[in-house]
């Protein structure tokens, strides 16, 4: 059955591993490898049946690979899932269950922190097998500054872009979502001398940016159609969909959340408005860019980080102006830039 999900779904491998005396059962599919090997965190949550953690894991796989090529990483997609509760599941058991199930796929799948796993539970996992990074042990450590300044340099590139402007002084930005990226990104966008607009569903988080930065606080629903030159979607997916577009004022839209567009087409819809969507997958592989380059011979190397930090922005004003030159919607130009680079690297080699 998963290998033919796995061919359906253009997969080259899933595994499952189940230790029932242990508590685990985990996904982990490796979308693509022609670039490298699969690199992608593990997710830890509670998801109701093995189809909707299928689902997840094969759709944030195939997510990888296209980040890993657009950012110009020698990496391959993958992703893993374990279906379990982050806040009672993660016994030791199941994490030394889940630490042999990574070590049997030795280097041919690297993992990292996602949602549901912290660094300390990478850092367990990394003392028992290899093939894991961002840990704070020795590895990158929280990749979310990384990702908040690769955001940075993407937004200031779409404004350069659609608004013909090179300095952030009075424009107005509005941020859904003040976590670890996000309020990092407030932070460098007050500095450039942005007017900010922030709501988190958290209104604590929401009025401690406001206060700390000058900022407007606004309603988490709506801020996003706040009246900003740019909107920056930074904590959940499909915000941006049939439903929300109409309302949207800025003129660009350009922030670190995976997976903004509801529907592919949603991008259409942003063109026919005349709003510059900034590809989130190319906006934010700030993270991915860090624990990668752990992995580079020599070890982490903070200037080659930034070196590489610093073509988001170039690869992004290549899409805008293929975008422009041929009238098709930013991602999918960035989903084809992707594709090229995929079938210029060797050929896909079938694993079973
Ligand atoms: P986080 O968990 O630190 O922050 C998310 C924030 O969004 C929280 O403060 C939460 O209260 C808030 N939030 C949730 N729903 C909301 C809503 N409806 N309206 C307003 N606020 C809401 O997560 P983090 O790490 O900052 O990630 C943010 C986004 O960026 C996610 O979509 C993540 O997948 C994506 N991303 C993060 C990377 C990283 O390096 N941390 C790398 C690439 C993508």
């Amino acid at each position: 059955e998963a290998r033919r999900l796995a061919a359906w779904d253009g997969h080259e491998r899933i595994v499952l591993g189940t230790d029932t005396g242990r508590g685990l059962r985990a996904i982990v599919a490796i979308h693509d490898s022609r670039l490298g090997p699969a690199l992608g965190g593990t997710r830890v949550w509670p998801h109701p049946t093995l189809e909707a953690a299928l689902t997840d894991a094969l759709r944030l796989s195939r997510g990888m690979t296209y980040k890993a090529a657009i950012a110009g990483v020698p990496f391959g997609g993958g992703k893993a899932v374990i279906m379990a509760d982050p806040a009672r599941g993660k016994t030791p058991a199941m994490l030394d269950a889940y630490a042999e199930m990574l070590a049997q796929l030795q280097d041919s799948y690297v993992t990292a922190e996602d949602v549901g796993l912290t660094l300390a539970d990478a850092d367990y996992l990394k003392a028992r097998t290899p093939n894991v990074v961002g840990t704070t042990a020795g590895g990158s450590g929280n990749p979310s500054p990384v990702t908040a300044h690769g955001v940075f340099l993407g937004l200031c590139a779409a404004v350069r872009h659609r608004l013909q402007r090179g300095d952030l002084s009075g424009l107005r930005v509005a941020v859904q979502g003040l976590g670890a990226v996000g309020g990092a990104l407030c932070e460098r966008l007050h500095a450039a001398g942005a007017e900010l607009v922030v709501a988190d569903i958290d209104p604590a988080r929401t009025r401690a940016v406001a206060t700390r930065l000058g900022a407007r606080a606004a309603d988490p629903q709506t801020v996003l159609s706040a009246a900003v030159d740019v909107a920056a979607p930074c904590a959940l997916g499909a915000v941006l969909s049939r439903a929300t577009i109409p309302a949207l004022r800025a003129k660009v839209v350009a922030g670190a959340a995976n997976n903004q567009l509801a529907e592919r087409d949603d991008a259409a819809a942003l063109r026919e408005r005349g709003i510059l969507y900034a590809p989130d997958f190319v906006l934010n592989a700030g993270g991915l860019i860090n624990v990668a380059a752990e992995l580079a011979p020599g070890g982490c190397d903070r200037a080659a980080v930034l070196e590489r930090l610093a073509t988001i922005p170039q690869v992004l004003s290549e899409i805008f102006r293929r975008a422009e030159r041929t009238g098709r919607p930013t991602n999918r130009i960035a989903h084809a830039m992707a594709e090229e680079r995929l079938r210029a690297a060797a050929p896909r080699t079938a694993r079973r």
